[in-house]
């Protein structure tokens, strides 16, 4: 008993002590990259001004009767307002900003048209305002969104078509910007796409592999397989080609954002260990392992067999090697419990949760706080834990958390002067960049951190419900107003006390 006393005593102080911990700027390495992160179609609006094609998310979105009661038309109008959104990302001392680029405004048609001269001028001021403020462009080619025609004429991801449309607008995006972007990240978070397009039929095209997620036409279980493999393919031809023609030149760096989730064992038996080992491997490695060694993880061919696709001889010369740096995404962990030996009952995607069955609670107690979206909880060891995983799997290759951030509970019954008043938030980032600078003195080689996100936006399934802005928007006016988050965050960047 006494045993157990000290134990629960030690861990709570533990807890304690972790979410706690004082974070400095200071902590962190020189030239490390501080910055917000944002994505085209959550906040630039103007869907269809200037030449820019409707994307498959416009088309989703305008669906009647699918569950998506709100578009991004206009989302943040970030399109007029990108002058006063860099001036806020300045004025909060950021070096760095994280954004994407929308295919349908640079490529409407893709290989079938021309390239959208309007499109080209609007990155091309953001970019060069940027610069001028000291701030680092950090590229996304593809955050989920792209030209519907693409859709319609072969189904985009699910046929190898899509990587050399992919090449052809990673190629248009080197020429007209690469003389001052160096850091490029090919696709956002392929395994979550693959995942909420192909399994749950959340995003488009909104296919399920039955009987799972909420189409009630279910398609086959390999098909985020084969969206797995056709973006990898389309990353690494254009990597190909930005190291052959652009690279020496432009002296750029290559990466791929993988969502990055952390998996526990539930128990502490064998099973449930090699449980969460494999929920890490089919999630983080499925994605990561075949850019750095030139094929899917060995773990995911032992239960997958023939059916995981395979890469040619020629392929893997070429995938293998094909990043430079590693963006992580971190925002949640689970606990994973064996389903091979033992049987589970949960959902159809075994296949891609490595046949563990992935929970928050342990004994009735939950993994963390929860937040507003759904299986994210406050864990902030797992950011540690994640980057130590990285590092160990992949050499300690460069890294960059591409994304992290805290959203409350569905805020609409929450008083806008409350809202702002977002004191968990500022302790989420602290605890988890505590976390981080604990796995940087552990040697992990991080370059990077970008707060997912300057401001609340349109949030893919639960439109603008859910809001993890460090700025508010008022939804009439669209008048970004900082939450108290923004000031600790700019204390923080320009290493100022701040005492909430
Ligand atoms: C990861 C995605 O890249 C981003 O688009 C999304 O808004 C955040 N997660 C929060 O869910």
């Amino acid at each position: 008993l006494l045993l157990f006393l000290f134990s629960f005593a030690h861990t709570l102080v533990e807890s304690f002590n972790e979410e706690k911990e004082d974070i400095k700027r200071s902590q962190f390495p020189d030239g490390f990259l501080f910055g917000t992160a944002a994505s085209a179609y959550q906040i630039e609006g103007a869907y269809l001004e200037d030449g820019k094609s409707l994307s498959n998310w416009d088309v989703f979105n305008h669906i009647q009767g699918v569950r998506h009661v709100e578009n991004a038309d206009i989302a943040n109008d970030h399109y007029h307002r990108y002058l006063e959104d860099i001036e806020i990302m300045h004025s909060l001392g950021v070096n760095a900003y994280r954004f994407s680029i929308s295919w349908a405004r640079v490529l409407p048609r893709g290989r079938f048209g021309e390239v959208n001269p309007n499109g080209v001028i609007f990155y091309n001021k953001i970019i060069d305002n940027l610069l001028l403020k000291g701030i680092v462009p950090f590229v996304t080619l593809h955050h989920h969104d792209f030209p519907q025609e693409l859709e319609d004429r072969y189904e985009s991801w699910l046929s190898p078509e899509m990587q050399e449309e992919f090449v052809h607008l990673a190629k248009t995006c080197f020429k007209s910007f690469g003389d001052r972007v160096k850091y490029w990240t090919t696709i956002n978070e392929p395994n979550v796409f693959s995942e909420m397009a192909y399994i749950k039929g959340k995003y488009p095209p909104a296919r399920c592999s039955a009987p799972f997620g909420n189409c009630s036409v279910g398609n086959s279980d390999l098909e985020p397989l084969i969206v797995m493999h056709n973006m990898l393919l389309g990353h690494a031809k254009a990597t190909k080609l930005y190291r052959e023609q652009f690279q020496a030149k432009q002296c750029g760096f290559m990466g791929m954002v993988a969502s990055s989730s952390m998996y526990e064992p539930l128990s502490d038996s064998e099973l449930d260990r090699e449980a969460a080992n494999r929920a890490l491997a089919f999630n983080v490695a499925w994605n990561l392992d075949p850019l750095v060694f030139g094929d899917y993880p060995p773990e995911m061919r032992r239960y997958h067999g023939s059916e995981l696709p395979r890469f040619t001889l020629e392929e893997a010369k070429y995938i293998k090697g094909s990043i430079d740096f590693i963006g992580i995404n971190h925002y949640a962990t689970h606990y994973a419990k064996d389903c091979i030996h033992s049987s589970c009952i949960e959902g159809g995607d075994r296949a891609i949760r490595g046949f563990a069955y992935l929970t928050v609670e342990r004994d009735g107690v939950p993994i963390g706080e929860p937040t507003g979206m759904p299986g994210f909880f406050v864990v902030p060891r797992g950011m540690e834990e994640i980057v130590e995983y990285v590092k160990k799997r992949y050499h300690n290759m460069p890294m960059f958390v591409t994304e992290n951030g805290y959203v409350p509970p569905k805020q609409e019954a929450v008083r806008v002067e409350e809202q702002l008043h977002d004191v968990k938030r500022i302790e989420f980032h602290k605890a988890y960049m505590a976390s981080l600078a604990r796995a940087i003195r552990n040697g992990a080689d991080v370059r990077g951190y970008f707060a997912w996100t300057l401001m609340d936006n349109y949030e893919w399934v639960e439109g603008y419900s859910l809001k993890f802005g460090l700025h508010y928007i008022d939804r009439q006016t669209l008048k970004r107003i900082p939450k108290l988050s923004a000031t600790w965050f700019q204390n923080f960047l320009t290493n100022s006390s701040f005492n909430i």
